[in-house]
Protein backbone atom coordinates (compact mmCIF):
# COMPACT_ATOMS: atom_id res chain seq x y z
CA UNK A 1 0.00 0.00 0.00
CA UNK A 2 1.46 3.58 -0.96
CA UNK A 3 1.66 6.20 1.43
CA UNK A 4 -1.31 8.69 0.13
CA UNK A 5 -1.08 10.81 3.89
CA UNK A 6 1.61 12.56 5.85
CA UNK A 7 1.68 13.92 9.31
CA UNK A 8 4.18 16.68 9.77
CA UNK A 9 4.98 17.77 13.48
CA UNK A 10 6.26 20.91 13.40
CA UNK A 11 5.35 21.71 10.09
CA UNK A 12 4.90 25.26 10.26
CA UNK A 13 8.35 25.56 11.29
CA UNK A 14 11.10 26.21 8.54
CA UNK A 15 12.05 22.85 7.14
CA UNK A 16 8.64 21.29 8.05
CA UNK A 17 6.78 23.73 6.15
CA UNK A 18 9.21 23.81 2.86
CA UNK A 19 8.52 19.77 2.96
CA UNK A 20 4.62 20.23 3.44
CA UNK A 21 4.61 22.13 0.24
CA UNK A 22 6.70 19.77 -1.45
CA UNK A 23 4.59 16.61 -0.58
CA UNK A 24 1.28 19.01 -1.22
CA UNK A 25 2.63 19.37 -4.38
CA UNK A 26 3.10 15.81 -5.27
CA UNK A 27 -0.33 15.04 -4.58
CA UNK A 28 -0.31 13.77 -0.88
CA UNK A 29 -2.63 14.80 1.76
CA UNK A 30 -0.73 16.85 4.70
CA UNK A 31 -1.84 17.56 8.23
CA UNK A 32 0.32 19.44 10.43
CA UNK A 33 0.53 19.51 14.16
CA UNK A 34 2.62 22.66 15.16
CA UNK A 35 1.85 24.66 18.68
CA UNK A 36 2.90 27.94 17.24
CA UNK A 37 6.14 27.85 19.63
CA UNK A 38 5.83 31.76 20.43
CA UNK A 39 10.04 32.15 19.99
CA UNK A 40 9.56 30.83 16.38
CA UNK A 41 6.29 32.62 15.78
CA UNK A 42 6.08 35.70 17.25
CA UNK A 43 2.57 36.70 15.79
CA UNK A 44 1.10 33.72 17.55
CA UNK A 45 -1.00 32.82 14.03
CA UNK A 46 -0.57 30.36 11.57
CA UNK A 47 2.61 31.47 8.96
CA UNK A 48 1.35 33.57 5.88
CA UNK A 49 3.28 30.61 4.02
CA UNK A 50 0.88 27.98 5.51
CA UNK A 51 -0.35 25.65 2.48
CA UNK A 52 -3.89 26.06 1.88
CA UNK A 53 -3.94 22.88 0.62
CA UNK A 54 -2.94 21.17 3.62
CA UNK A 55 -4.93 21.16 7.04
CA UNK A 56 -3.39 22.69 10.00
CA UNK A 57 -4.00 21.70 13.77
CA UNK A 58 -2.91 23.79 16.17
CA UNK A 59 -1.73 21.65 19.19
CA UNK A 60 1.27 20.04 21.72
CA UNK A 61 3.21 17.17 20.28
CA UNK A 62 3.35 15.85 23.87
CA UNK A 63 -0.52 16.11 23.69
CA UNK A 64 -1.70 12.45 23.49
CA UNK A 65 -5.59 13.29 23.07
CA UNK A 66 -4.06 15.53 19.67
CA UNK A 67 -1.34 13.45 18.47
CA UNK A 68 -2.66 10.05 18.77
CA UNK A 69 -5.76 10.38 16.00
CA UNK A 70 -3.71 12.51 13.59
CA UNK A 71 -1.04 9.79 14.10
CA UNK A 72 -3.60 7.00 13.60
CA UNK A 73 -4.96 8.76 10.32
CA UNK A 74 -1.36 9.02 8.71
CA UNK A 75 0.08 6.48 6.51
CA UNK A 76 3.85 8.50 7.28
CA UNK A 77 4.44 10.68 10.36
CA UNK A 78 7.79 13.17 10.09
CA UNK A 79 8.22 14.42 13.48
CA UNK A 80 10.21 17.41 13.29
CA UNK A 81 8.04 19.37 16.39
CA UNK A 82 11.23 20.16 18.40
CA UNK A 83 12.35 22.94 20.69
CA UNK A 84 15.68 23.85 18.21
CA UNK A 85 18.42 25.80 20.22
CA UNK A 86 22.20 24.63 21.49
CA UNK A 87 22.37 27.94 23.64
CA UNK A 88 19.30 28.15 25.26
CA UNK A 89 18.92 24.24 25.63
CA UNK A 90 21.78 24.62 28.11
CA UNK A 91 19.31 26.71 30.56
CA UNK A 92 15.98 25.13 29.79
CA UNK A 93 16.94 21.90 29.90
CA UNK A 94 13.35 20.49 31.67
CA UNK A 95 11.55 22.05 28.79
CA UNK A 96 13.90 20.60 25.93
CA UNK A 97 14.22 17.17 27.10
CA UNK A 98 10.23 17.42 27.61
CA UNK A 99 9.81 18.59 24.29
CA UNK A 100 12.30 16.39 22.17
CA UNK A 101 12.70 13.37 23.58
CA UNK A 102 9.11 13.35 25.82
CA UNK A 103 7.52 14.55 22.33
CA UNK A 104 9.28 11.36 20.79
CA UNK A 105 8.39 9.01 23.36
CA UNK A 106 4.97 9.77 22.99
CA UNK A 107 4.67 8.91 19.52
CA UNK A 108 6.32 5.61 19.73
CA UNK A 109 4.56 4.64 22.57
CA UNK A 110 0.96 5.54 20.21
CA UNK A 111 2.85 4.07 17.37
CA UNK A 112 3.68 0.99 19.73
CA UNK A 113 0.28 0.60 21.06
CA UNK A 114 -2.58 1.35 18.98
CA UNK A 115 -3.44 -0.09 15.45
CA UNK A 116 -2.11 2.15 13.34
CA UNK A 117 -1.20 1.86 9.62
CA UNK A 118 2.18 4.12 9.49
CA UNK A 119 4.50 2.90 6.73
CA UNK A 120 7.50 5.56 7.59
CA UNK A 121 8.52 7.50 10.38
CA UNK A 122 11.16 10.50 9.97
CA UNK A 123 12.54 11.65 12.88
CA UNK A 124 14.58 15.10 12.92
CA UNK A 125 18.03 14.70 14.17
CA UNK A 126 20.85 16.73 13.90
CA UNK A 127 24.57 17.28 13.39
CA UNK A 128 25.17 17.66 17.22
CA UNK A 129 24.83 14.02 17.65
CA UNK A 130 28.47 14.19 16.37
CA UNK A 131 29.70 16.60 18.83
CA UNK A 132 32.91 17.50 17.13
CA UNK A 133 33.51 16.14 13.24
CA UNK A 134 36.21 14.13 12.49
CA UNK A 135 39.77 14.44 12.03
CA UNK A 136 43.08 12.87 10.78
CA UNK A 137 46.03 12.74 12.82
CA UNK A 138 49.41 12.68 11.07
CA UNK A 139 50.44 9.72 13.37
CA UNK A 140 47.19 8.01 14.49
CA UNK A 141 45.37 8.32 11.44
CA UNK A 142 41.61 9.23 11.70
CA UNK A 143 40.56 10.37 15.49
CA UNK A 144 37.78 11.53 17.02
CA UNK A 145 38.45 14.56 19.60
CA UNK A 146 35.74 15.39 21.65
CA UNK A 147 35.26 18.88 23.31
CA UNK A 148 38.35 21.50 23.84
CA UNK A 149 39.39 22.11 26.86
CA UNK A 150 38.69 25.24 28.92
CA UNK A 151 42.37 25.62 29.17
CA UNK A 152 42.76 24.93 25.62
CA UNK A 153 40.22 28.02 24.48
CA UNK A 154 41.69 30.07 27.13
CA UNK A 155 44.83 30.51 25.23
CA UNK A 156 43.01 30.92 21.65
CA UNK A 157 44.07 27.12 20.81
CA UNK A 158 41.50 27.07 18.53
CA UNK A 159 42.44 23.83 16.23
CA UNK A 160 41.65 20.81 17.82
CA UNK A 161 44.51 18.16 19.00
CA UNK A 162 44.84 14.86 18.91
CA UNK A 163 43.44 12.44 21.57
CA UNK A 164 46.57 10.31 21.83
CA UNK A 165 49.61 12.78 20.77
CA UNK A 166 48.29 16.00 21.16
CA UNK A 167 49.31 17.18 17.86
CA UNK A 168 47.07 19.58 16.14
CA UNK A 169 44.88 17.09 13.74
CA UNK A 170 43.02 18.50 10.23
CA UNK A 171 39.31 18.00 9.97
CA UNK A 172 37.81 15.44 6.97
CA UNK A 173 34.58 14.46 6.45
CA UNK A 174 32.02 13.42 9.00
CA UNK A 175 30.73 9.66 8.18
CA UNK A 176 27.79 8.69 10.21
CA UNK A 177 30.28 5.80 11.95
CA UNK A 178 32.02 8.33 13.45
CA UNK A 179 31.85 7.79 17.19
CA UNK A 180 28.69 10.05 18.74
CA UNK A 181 29.14 12.71 21.76
CA UNK A 182 27.43 15.07 22.92
CA UNK A 183 28.18 18.58 24.40
CA UNK A 184 24.86 19.73 25.16
CA UNK A 185 20.99 19.07 26.22
CA UNK A 186 19.77 19.95 22.50
CA UNK A 187 22.05 17.18 20.64
CA UNK A 188 21.53 15.12 23.91
CA UNK A 189 17.82 15.21 23.02
CA UNK A 190 18.92 15.01 19.20
CA UNK A 191 20.41 11.92 20.16
CA UNK A 192 17.55 10.35 22.22
CA UNK A 193 15.33 11.01 19.69
CA UNK A 194 17.23 9.58 16.52
CA UNK A 195 17.74 6.77 19.05
CA UNK A 196 14.63 5.71 20.33
CA UNK A 197 12.60 6.14 16.52
CA UNK A 198 15.20 3.81 15.29
CA UNK A 199 14.82 1.38 17.64
CA UNK A 200 11.51 1.30 17.89
CA UNK A 201 11.20 1.32 14.32
CA UNK A 202 13.53 -2.15 13.81
CA UNK A 203 11.82 -4.18 16.70
CA UNK A 204 8.10 -3.12 15.23
CA UNK A 205 9.09 -3.24 11.75
CA UNK A 206 8.41 0.07 11.42
CA UNK A 207 10.61 1.89 8.72
CA UNK A 208 12.24 5.10 10.29
CA UNK A 209 14.98 7.04 8.88
CA UNK A 210 16.83 9.59 10.77
CA UNK A 211 18.15 12.72 8.63
CA UNK A 212 21.03 14.17 10.76
CA UNK A 213 20.77 18.31 9.12
CA UNK A 214 23.91 19.87 8.78
CA UNK A 215 23.26 23.69 8.60
CA UNK A 216 20.22 24.28 6.56
CA UNK A 217 19.99 27.20 5.27
CA UNK A 218 17.27 29.50 2.94
CA UNK A 219 14.11 31.24 3.17
CA UNK A 220 11.68 31.21 6.46
CA UNK A 221 14.53 30.70 8.44
CA UNK A 222 13.69 32.31 11.47
CA UNK A 223 15.80 35.77 10.91
CA UNK A 224 14.93 37.19 14.20
CA UNK A 225 15.13 34.22 16.62
CA UNK A 226 18.36 34.70 17.79
CA UNK A 227 19.04 31.07 18.77
CA UNK A 228 18.66 30.11 15.51
CA UNK A 229 21.34 29.41 12.55
CA UNK A 230 24.47 31.55 12.12
CA UNK A 231 23.60 32.51 8.42
CA UNK A 232 20.28 34.06 9.41
CA UNK A 233 21.49 35.53 12.47
CA UNK A 234 24.26 37.91 10.19
CA UNK A 235 22.04 38.19 7.84
CA UNK A 236 19.60 40.16 10.05
CA UNK A 237 22.50 42.05 11.79
CA UNK A 238 23.32 43.05 8.21
CA UNK A 239 20.24 44.46 7.34
CA UNK A 240 20.33 46.40 10.32
CA UNK A 241 23.94 48.06 9.36
CA UNK A 242 25.69 45.87 12.44
CA UNK A 243 28.94 44.00 12.65
CA UNK A 244 27.95 40.26 12.79
CA UNK A 245 29.99 38.21 15.24
CA UNK A 246 32.17 35.64 14.70
CA UNK A 247 33.72 33.79 17.52
CA UNK A 248 37.09 32.31 17.79
CA UNK A 249 38.99 33.18 13.83
CA UNK A 250 36.33 32.58 12.12
CA UNK A 251 38.26 29.40 10.47
CA UNK A 252 35.52 26.71 11.97
CA UNK A 253 34.72 24.49 8.82
CA UNK A 254 31.13 23.78 7.95
CA UNK A 255 28.70 22.71 5.66
CA UNK A 256 25.64 24.86 4.38
CA UNK A 257 23.07 23.25 2.93
CA UNK A 258 20.21 24.77 0.76
CA UNK A 259 16.91 24.30 2.17
CA UNK A 260 15.52 22.76 -1.35
CA UNK A 261 18.26 19.94 -1.10
CA UNK A 262 16.99 19.26 2.13
CA UNK A 263 13.46 19.01 1.21
CA UNK A 264 14.82 16.51 -1.93
CA UNK A 265 16.31 14.41 0.48
CA UNK A 266 13.46 14.12 2.72
CA UNK A 267 11.51 12.93 0.13
CA UNK A 268 13.26 9.93 -0.96
CA UNK A 269 13.62 9.39 2.88
CA UNK A 270 9.56 8.54 2.45
CA UNK A 271 9.51 7.52 -0.75
CA UNK A 272 12.30 5.17 -0.85
CA UNK A 273 13.42 2.15 1.63
CA UNK A 274 17.32 2.47 1.07
CA UNK A 275 18.34 4.33 3.52
CA UNK A 276 15.09 2.63 6.44
CA UNK A 277 16.18 2.17 9.82
CA UNK A 278 19.69 4.53 9.43
CA UNK A 279 20.79 7.90 10.21
CA UNK A 280 21.72 9.82 7.07
CA UNK A 281 23.55 12.78 6.86
CA UNK A 282 21.98 15.72 5.17
CA UNK A 283 24.26 18.15 3.48
CA UNK A 284 26.32 19.91 0.48
CA UNK A 285 29.12 17.71 0.83
CA UNK A 286 31.06 21.11 0.35
CA UNK A 287 33.08 23.00 2.86
CA UNK A 288 33.41 26.30 3.93
CA UNK A 289 34.77 28.47 6.67
CA UNK A 290 32.03 30.78 8.94
CA UNK A 291 34.30 33.74 7.62
CA UNK A 292 33.73 32.68 4.24
CA UNK A 293 29.95 33.13 4.66
CA UNK A 294 30.31 36.19 6.69
CA UNK A 295 32.17 37.48 3.45
CA UNK A 296 29.46 36.04 1.01
CA UNK A 297 26.38 37.60 2.73
CA UNK A 298 28.23 41.03 3.12
CA UNK A 299 29.18 40.66 -1.06
CA UNK A 300 26.01 39.28 -1.91
CA UNK A 301 24.29 42.49 0.01
CA UNK A 302 26.56 45.31 -1.10
CA UNK A 303 27.50 46.30 2.29
CA UNK A 304 30.84 47.13 3.34
CA UNK A 305 30.40 45.87 7.08
CA UNK A 306 33.42 43.66 8.58
CA UNK A 307 32.72 40.89 10.71
CA UNK A 308 33.97 41.65 14.69
CA UNK A 309 36.07 38.13 15.13
CA UNK A 310 35.94 37.73 18.68
CA UNK A 311 38.83 35.66 19.30
CA UNK A 312 36.56 34.46 21.87
CA UNK A 313 34.30 31.45 22.08
CA UNK A 314 31.39 29.48 24.13
CA UNK A 315 31.95 26.72 26.18
CA UNK A 316 30.02 24.48 24.06
CA UNK A 317 31.19 25.28 20.55
CA UNK A 318 32.64 22.40 18.38
CA UNK A 319 35.57 23.27 15.98
CA UNK A 320 34.93 22.01 12.61
CA UNK A 321 32.12 19.38 11.49
CA UNK A 322 31.47 18.85 7.97
CA UNK A 323 29.35 16.57 5.85
CA UNK A 324 30.58 13.14 4.48
CA UNK A 325 27.26 12.25 2.13
CA UNK A 326 28.09 9.17 0.77
CA UNK A 327 25.33 7.40 2.56
CA UNK A 328 22.28 9.61 1.10
CA UNK A 329 24.15 9.27 -2.23
CA UNK A 330 24.12 5.64 -2.23
CA UNK A 331 21.04 4.49 -0.25
CA UNK A 332 18.73 7.34 -1.45
CA UNK A 333 20.21 8.64 -4.89
CA UNK A 334 20.20 12.00 -3.10
CA UNK A 335 22.39 14.79 -5.08
CA UNK A 336 22.51 18.45 -3.78
CA UNK A 337 21.94 20.79 -6.48
CA UNK A 338 21.89 24.29 -4.93
CA UNK A 339 25.09 26.35 -4.95
CA UNK A 340 26.02 28.27 -1.78
CA UNK A 341 25.83 31.33 -4.46
CA UNK A 342 22.32 30.38 -5.65
CA UNK A 343 21.19 29.75 -2.33
CA UNK A 344 22.68 32.44 -0.17
CA UNK A 345 21.20 35.22 -3.36
CA UNK A 346 18.05 33.38 -2.68
CA UNK A 347 17.73 33.75 0.82
CA UNK A 348 19.30 37.46 0.74
CA UNK A 349 16.21 38.20 -1.63
CA UNK A 350 13.42 37.05 0.90
CA UNK A 351 15.36 38.05 3.73
CA UNK A 352 14.82 42.16 1.86
CA UNK A 353 11.47 41.41 1.27
CA UNK A 354 9.82 39.61 4.48
CA UNK A 355 9.03 42.46 6.99
CA UNK A 356 9.84 40.27 9.82
CA UNK A 357 13.95 40.58 9.83
CA UNK A 358 14.41 43.69 10.82
CA UNK A 359 15.01 42.98 14.36
CA UNK A 360 17.99 42.13 16.03
CA UNK A 361 17.75 40.09 19.60
CA UNK A 362 21.89 38.91 18.81
CA UNK A 363 22.99 41.27 21.40
CA UNK A 364 20.45 39.85 24.08
CA UNK A 365 20.89 36.28 23.75
CA UNK A 366 24.94 37.07 23.69
CA UNK A 367 24.02 38.80 27.41
CA UNK A 368 22.35 35.75 28.60
CA UNK A 369 24.73 33.07 27.51
CA UNK A 370 27.59 35.41 29.42
CA UNK A 371 25.29 35.68 32.57
CA UNK A 372 25.19 31.52 32.56
CA UNK A 373 29.06 31.98 32.24
CA UNK A 374 28.86 29.51 28.55
CA UNK A 375 31.14 32.39 27.15
CA UNK A 376 35.00 31.60 27.62
CA UNK A 377 36.51 34.71 29.26
N1 LIG B 1 17.52 24.19 10.84
C1 LIG B 1 18.55 23.37 10.98
O1 LIG B 1 19.65 23.67 10.45
C2 LIG B 1 18.43 22.08 11.75
C3 LIG B 1 19.59 21.37 11.99
C4 LIG B 1 19.51 20.18 12.68
C5 LIG B 1 18.26 19.69 13.10
N2 LIG B 1 17.13 20.41 12.87
C6 LIG B 1 15.86 19.83 13.34
O2 LIG B 1 14.88 19.91 12.31
C7 LIG B 1 13.59 20.09 12.88
C8 LIG B 1 12.94 21.32 12.26
O3 LIG B 1 13.78 22.44 12.54
P1 LIG B 1 13.46 23.89 11.98
O4 LIG B 1 14.77 24.52 11.69
O5 LIG B 1 12.41 23.81 10.94
O6 LIG B 1 12.89 24.57 13.31
P2 LIG B 1 11.62 25.54 13.53
O7 LIG B 1 11.74 26.06 14.91
O8 LIG B 1 11.48 26.50 12.40
O9 LIG B 1 10.39 24.53 13.44
C9 LIG B 1 10.00 23.75 14.52
C10 LIG B 1 8.48 23.83 14.61
O10 LIG B 1 8.08 23.00 15.70
C11 LIG B 1 7.07 23.66 16.40
N3 LIG B 1 7.07 23.17 17.79
C12 LIG B 1 7.97 23.44 18.78
N4 LIG B 1 7.60 22.85 19.91
C13 LIG B 1 6.45 22.16 19.64
C14 LIG B 1 5.58 21.35 20.41
N5 LIG B 1 5.82 21.15 21.72
N6 LIG B 1 4.49 20.82 19.83
C15 LIG B 1 4.22 21.05 18.50
N7 LIG B 1 5.02 21.81 17.72
C16 LIG B 1 6.12 22.36 18.28
C17 LIG B 1 7.41 25.14 16.31
O11 LIG B 1 6.25 25.97 16.51
C18 LIG B 1 7.95 25.24 14.89
O12 LIG B 1 6.94 25.57 13.96
C19 LIG B 1 13.79 20.22 14.38
O13 LIG B 1 13.46 18.97 14.97
C20 LIG B 1 15.25 20.53 14.54
O14 LIG B 1 15.75 19.99 15.75
C21 LIG B 1 17.18 21.59 12.21
ZN1 LIG C 1 48.12 11.68 17.15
Amino acid sequence: MSITDVLVTGGAGYIGSHLVDALVARDYRVTVLDNLEPQVHRSGTWPSYANPRATYVRGDVRDRSVLEPLVLAAGAVVHFGAAVSVGQSMYQIDRYVDVNTRGTALLLDILVNAKHRVQKVVVASSIGVYGEGAYRCATHGAVAPTIRPEAQLAARDWEQRCPVCHEHVVSIPTGESKPLYRDNIYSMTKYHQEEMVLLIGKTYGIPAVAPRFFNVYGPRQSLSNPYAGVAAIWLSRLLNGRQPVVFEDGGQLRDFVSIHDVVDCLLLMIEKSGADFLPVNVGSGDTVTILEIAALLRRLLGVDIEPQVTQTGRRFDIRHNTADITRARETLGFEPKVSLEQGFSELIEWARTTPDVAEDFFDRALDELSRKGLLVS
